[in-house]
């Protein structure tokens, strides 16, 4: 039976580094509000001015996974794409990256499941494996936010969670009767949430895609209601990982790292102590990146490799939730 493996990953974070003391220089917020109640401590943004799109982002991310790998574009049979931060509206960014790559002819696609978008994406990889219809497959996620937040006290509490970057892994397909890699996942949604976090302007469905009213009315910026977001991540990302210990007959012990998605520190560590997991059983990077949406996930891969802190036998989690909403989770047996 074919599994889907990772291979290698890759990472990209933009140079203009920016910490919460700098942000105290824009707008009134303070660096021991922004860590007490998120986390974070600094995060990247791309320069001002800078021509870079989120497939560019997304471009040097995975020339690194593809490096490692030992593959050149032309051997890929897909090009998947996660991202909320698309370059343009149409087409999807997958086709820009694949242009840049100058992956020939290489099929490729967007996920568009924002926080949840690397959950969803590995998903579709591991179908694409086992029935054989990829057994090279390049997966990145990849934002570049900074470019549509608004960086005002009106707007603070999206501003400092918001952050670039992008992160790439190559999957393969291994032929092998072992339980290993991708080995089960979970995906939910509940569109009667869509309010609660979104970039909803500007849209086809307001009538008219674009007006002066809602540059006016600033409505081209995220909305995030925040306290919603954390109550339901804090009661659903519980849930989750219990249904995914039911469908794979596994407990808590028998996982070595539990990934989750980087919204909040606070909504891990409430997860942590509900679940009863050990501190060196989360890994955390928020405070160095802010939430970088559907990189988050596999920038922690990439990381987490890079320190030789995934051995072969460990059996990883890794859990999401974000807008639409849309919340899961994958179980992941490293080869
Ligand atoms: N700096 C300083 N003060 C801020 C602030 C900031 N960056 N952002 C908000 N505040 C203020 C508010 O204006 C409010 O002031 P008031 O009491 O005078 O009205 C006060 O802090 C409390 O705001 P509140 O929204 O109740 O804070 P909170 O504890 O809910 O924290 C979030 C706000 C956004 C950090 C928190 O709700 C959160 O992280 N939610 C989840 C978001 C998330 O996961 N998003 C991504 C989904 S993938």
């Amino acid at each position: 039976m074919k599994r889907s493996i990772i291979k290698s990953t890759g990472r990209y974070l933009p140079e203009r580094h920016v910490t919460n003391e700098q942000l105290t220089e824009i707008m009134d917020t303070s660096n021991e509000w922004i860590v007490q109640r998120t986390g974070i401590e600094a995060r990247y943004w791309v320069e001002e001015g800078s021509s870079d799109g989120t497939s560019d982002l997304a471009h040097y991310a995975a020339r690194k996974a593809l490096g490692k790998a030992g593959w050149e574009p032309a051997d890929l049979d897909l090009i998947v794409l996660a991202t909320m931060t698309p370059d343009v509206n149409v087409p999807g960014s997958g086709a820009l990256l694949q242009n840049l790559l100058g992956a020939k002819g290489v099929p490729a696609l967007d996920i568009r499941q924002q926080c949840t978008g690397f959950l969803h994406g590995f998903e579709v990889c591991d179908a694409y494996i086992r029935s054989e219809k990829a057994e090279k497959i390049l997966f990145v996620g990849a934002e570049l936010q900074s470019r549509y937040l608004k960086v005002t006290t009106a707007n603070r509490d999206t501003a400092v969670i918001f952050a670039d970057g992008a992160g790439a892994i190559c999957i393969e397909g291994k032929e092998t009767d072992e339980e290993v890699g991708f080995i089960t996942s979970i995906l939910h949604a509940d569109g009667g949430h869509a309010d609660v976090l979104k970039f909803g302007l500007p849209a086809q469905k307001a009538g008219n895609p674009i007006s002066v009213e809602i540059l006016e009315n600033e409505d081209h910026f995220p909305y995030m209601d925040g306290k919603t977001v954390f109550k339901t991540a804090v009661t659903r990302l519980p849930r989750v990982a219990n249904e995914l210990f039911k469908k794979a007959n596994l407990s808590v012990d028998d996982i070595d790292l539990f990934i989750l998605h980087q919204a909040n520190l606070r909504i891990n560590e409430s997860f942590r102590d509900r679940m009863k997991i050990p501190e060196d059983k989360m890994y955390n990077n928020i405070q160095r990146y802010g939430n970088t949406t559907a990189a988050t996930i596999p920038i922690c891969l990439d990381e987490l490799y890079e320190a030789n802190r995934l051995k072969s036998g460990d059996t990883i989690m890794l859990l999401g939730l974000g807008a639409g909403i849309t919340w899961g989770g994958v179980i992941y047996k490293v080869d």
